[in-house]
């Protein structure tokens, strides 16, 4: 996963909450971050020099599934329209292992990071820490879901334990990254203290569907782009997302077969409903939160709107192709509603930044949160374009670029 977890608005909170089945918030959860060397080991966090995020709305999450219901739907016996032969060619591309020496550092990361000093190290750090998190999540989903499908699916079974190797690997070669600015996240921590989102099997496969194109297309444009800007090269990190977001394509291209395999989730209207609403959680959950960030985007030489907005276009374009419906993202209404929800979400942040106690707080809340809830329903409202294809011969995997 890369983008993973751009699905916090799903997870929901306080009345934003317009579809999603209630889930526990816990807002005042803070990770440790110790100041030791980075490991995927469990470690107990240290007491020196950690730091700490503080969870909100749009931190990233992790996810658990109904791992008996995902037994059944890959049961080759039960369904008769699971395509071996696909699933056994996708396993024979990841045993390839095509990034297997790509993740090798050099001294320039340290020598970068030394560079790096006031707000543009501070939101690098957080770039690190929540770009971490979030492979982190794929990792965890990933490998319970190779030991869980061993017996019903061996093949299916040894794609999400491979997925989830190349996600152990982006995590830590985040993990390492922040270590050049003496950090490092605690993931043994981060698994036990973390809560995690319950969704349906459905579910997980449009939400790491999404996420995993949506993380291709970011990593792709800002390689793209400090390709043509090495002037904005500040740390080495991003010279590896070529390769790297292959990666998430090839994971994405295997949730795209595992759809293919149970049409149920893509042939009726209420897929159509759910496709487009999980399309708006994950490009709303995107936009406001690095409409928070744009020190990070500006710091590389993007306009952050720009940015999100090429990435939302080309993740929908791809999406369509899989999708029964998408929403109709190059609409200019579409940008204009988001832009109106980044300002309802600085309002928001200010109440919270402000001394009042938390009743006045929460009442002030109210008016913003329904107006922004209002403007999320009436994105999801606007006419959305019918996609997808019956015949889904098209969809055989395939490098984007
Ligand atoms: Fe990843
Ligand atoms: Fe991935």
């Amino acid at each position: 996963m890369a983008a993973a977890a751009e699905l916090s608005l799903i997870k929901p909170v306080n009345p934003i909450r317009p579809f999603g089945r209630p889930v526990v918030r816990h807002p005042h959860l803070k990770f440790r971050i110790a100041a030791a060397a980075a490991a995927m080991a469990p470690q107990k966090p240290k007491k020196a020099g950690k730091t700490s995020i503080k969870e909100t709305l749009l931190t990233p999450r992790f996810y658990t599934t109904d791992f008996d219901e995902m037994e059944r739907l890959f049961n080759t016996e039960i369904n008769k329209k699971l395509n071996q032969a696909e699933f056994e060619a996708l396993l024979n591309e990841f045993k390839t292992d095509y990034n297997q020496t790509h993740f090798v550092r050099n001294p320039e990361f340290k020598a970068a990071a030394d560079k790096m000093q006031g707000p543009l190290r501070e939101i690098f750090v957080e770039f690190l820490e929540r770009s971490c998190t979030a492979e982190f999540s794929g990792f965890l989903l990933y490998k319970e879901l190779g030991r869980r499908l061993k017996k019903t699916n061996p093949v299916v079974a040894e794609i999400f334990s491979l997925m989830s190797r190349d996600e152990a690997r982006h995590a830590g070669f985040l993990n390492k990254g922040l270590s050049d600015f003496n950090l490092a996240l605690d993931l043994g921590f981060l698994t036990k203290a973390r809560k995690y989102t319950f969704f349906k099997p459905k579910f997980i496969f449009y939400a790491t569907y999404l996420s995993e194109k949506i993380g291709y297309w970011r990593y792709i444009t800002i390689f793209r782009h400090l390709k043509e800007n090495p002037e904005y090269q500040c740390y080495p990190i991003f010279k590896y997302f070529e390769n790297w977001c292959q990666d998430e394509n090839r994971h994405g291209d295997f949730f795209s077969a595992l759809l293919k395999a149970q049409p149920q989730f893509l042939n009726d209207w209420k897929a159509k409903l759910w496709a487009r609403f999980f399309c708006l959680s994950v490009y709303v959950t995107m936009y406001l939160n690095d409409c928070q960030r744009t020190a990070f985007y500006e710091g590389i030489g993007l306009n952050t709107k720009e940015f999100d907005m090429h990435v939302i276009i080309e993740t929908n374009r791809t999406t369509a192709r899989i999708f029964p419906a998408v929403l109709d993202v190059e609409n200019p209404e579409f940008k204009r509603k988001l832009d109106r929800m980044v300002e309802i979400n600085q309002k928001l942040v200010a109440v919270g930044e402000t001394q009042d106690i938390p009743l006045v707080k929460n009442l002030k809340r109210i008016p913003l949160i329904a107006a922004l809830v209002s403007e999320i329903i009436a994105a999801y409202l606007m006419p959305p374009i019918e996609s997808g294809s019956v015949d889904f011969a098209e969809f055989e995997p395939q490098l984007v670029y």
